[in-house]
């Protein structure tokens, strides 16, 4: 089940020229600014004002990564559609059954505490799709989740309140490095 569109993911070459555009022309806020080593990205989430989905910008931390090879294969532009699932390992199992190349078997660590996947685009009209679980949803779908992930953060010492929560000093560039945990 897609509950929604969570977030649109734009490819761009300059992180903070594209911040700058998204926050001048339609006053979005920032909200969470993280750099994924694993997806070779830099990345900010930018709220609308619903708070329920967000615009993703995304410059790559290198030619050799998969935006960065969408960037010269295509150019700046949409680069992929998210949709918030409540069970993003049901969703891989439903999706995969029905046909669709996985291009992630498994979860992994997406913006703000999701647990997201990507779904193959040749399989979906040529639109690269993301399933994400927001962190809500783990905390919804397992009580006390969200306490024992910060205890995790605490001991591991990661910045807090990147999750739900508006992070402290909303729209303060900060990074995170995630641990690899699977
Ligand atoms: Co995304």
């Amino acid at each position: 089940m897609l509950l929604r569109i969570d977030h649109v993911g734009i490819a761009c070459r300059s992180l903070e020229a594209a911040i700058e555009r998204y926050t001048s022309v339609f006053g979005l806020a920032v909200v969470s600014q993280e750099t994924n080593d694993e997806q070779g990205v830099r990345e900010a989430m930018l709220a609308t004002a619903g708070q329920s989905s967000y615009v993703q910008l995304l410059e790559p931390l290198g030619d050799d990564t998969p935006v960065g090879r969408f960037l010269a294969r295509r150019g700046e532009g949409l680069h992929h559609v998210g949709y918030a699932v409540p069970d993003v390992v049901a969703a891989l199992e439903t999706y995969g059954g029905r046909g669709v190349r996985l291009i992630d078997e498994r979860p992994r660590h997406g913006s703000m505490g999701a647990s997201i996947a990507f779904l193959h685009p040749g399989d979906l009209g040529g639109v690269l799709t993301e399933l994400v679980q927001p962190r809500a949803a783990r905390e919804t779908l397992c009580p006390g989740w969200g306490a024992r992930l910060r205890a995790v953060e605490a001991a591991l010492r990661l910045p807090l309140g990147h999750g739900l929560e508006p992070p402290p000093g909303m729209g303060a560039r900060r990074t995170v490095k995630r641990p690899q945990t699977r």
